[in-house]
């Protein structure tokens, strides 16, 4: 469930200072992002929240970007010296490289922690993300459980119990919410397509004219095939013969552009338009 939080200054002061003490807490941050946009559902300044605690960057909802992307991101975070895997929180995909990643992450407290003779000490995470990556979900997702229980509040709350999973890591039971970026055009539109905002940051038409556009130079094939429709001429025309394609007519036979921009942003927030990044490394 996506949330609108309006961060302050000192909401954000007190978000970091609340996740903060969770992370002395903890062996191991869990980064979520979106594997569509990586860059755009980054909090801003995590590396200075996180510092050099082992840290493993998860790009969740990878069943819906581009497989290529999701290489390339790949690529790119271990160019950062960045270990990353592909989730899809929903249907659990991915755990078990999620759990072999933490492994890796915390050998060193592993070894250390031997060498003293403890022996099977639990691997202490916590999950954070900005809202709508999916933090409730993985939560769940790993705990075995169906409903979320995540406070719709910044930070984290102060409950603090240990939630089993399989295998040594055990996790936080509420995740510490970041606040997403908010200097960049492009990132607002990116946060706004995928839904993670829902402010009305633009109105719905104008939104989906700049999906459109970029779906243009990014994905024509993907329209085409899903819309049976030949892609030409401004965004505007492409979102016009959607409409007919659709039936989103009103009376008199003009488009009905709100219906048809709902209907376009919803099938690629469901995926059914096919997987697509909006981002990719170094653009
Ligand atoms: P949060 O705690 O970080 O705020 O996110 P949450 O788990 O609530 O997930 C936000 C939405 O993303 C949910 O959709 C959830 O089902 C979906 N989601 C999470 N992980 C994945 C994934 O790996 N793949 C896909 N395809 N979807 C994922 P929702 O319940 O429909 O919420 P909303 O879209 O109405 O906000």
């Amino acid at each position: 469930m996506s949330m609108n939080i309006n961060w302050y200054p000192g909401h954000m002061k007190k978000t970091r200072e609340s996740i903060e003490k969770n992370l002395s807490m903890v062996d191991l941050v869990l980064e979520l992002i979106d594997a569509r946009i990586p860059y755009s559902s980054q909090n801003p300044v995590i590396d200075s929240i996180v510092k050099n605690k082992p840290r493993i960057i998860i790009l969740n909802k990878s069943d819906l970007a581009d497989e290529m992307a999701n290489r390339m991101w790949q690529a790119y975070f271990r160019s950062k010296g960045l270990d990353s895997i592909l989730l899809d929180a929903l249907s659990g995909k991915g755990i078990k490289e999620l759990l072999h990643a933490s492994e890796r992450a915390t050998e060193d407290i592993r070894k250390s922690y031997e060498k003293r003779g403890v022996i099977n000490r639990p691997i202490r995470a916590m999950i954070l993300g900005i809202p709508n990556v999916g933090k409730s979900t993985l939560i769940n997702t790993l705990a075995g459980r169906k409903s979320a229980k995540t406070g719709n509040k910044p930070g984290v709350t102060k409950s603090n119990q240990w939630i089993k999973t399989q295998g040594r890591l055990q996790l936080l039971d509420t995740p510490g919410i970041l606040w997403p970026k908010f200097e960049e055009e492009r990132v607002g539109l990116n946060l706004a397509f995928t839904g993670a905002i829902k402010d009305e940051i633009l109105d719905i038409e104008t939104l989906a004219l700049k999906f459109i556009e970029f779906m243009k130079k990014s994905y024509p094939e993907l329209l085409e095939k899903r819309y049976k429709i030949v892609v030409e001429g401004s965004p505007l025309e492409t979102m016009e013969a959607i409409g007919r394609k659709r039936g989103c007519i009103i009376r008199g036979g003009e488009i009905d552009y709100t219906k048809v921009s709902n209907l376009i942003l919803d099938e690629f927030r469901k995926g059914v338009l096919g997987r697509i990044s909006l981002e990719l490394p170094e653009e």
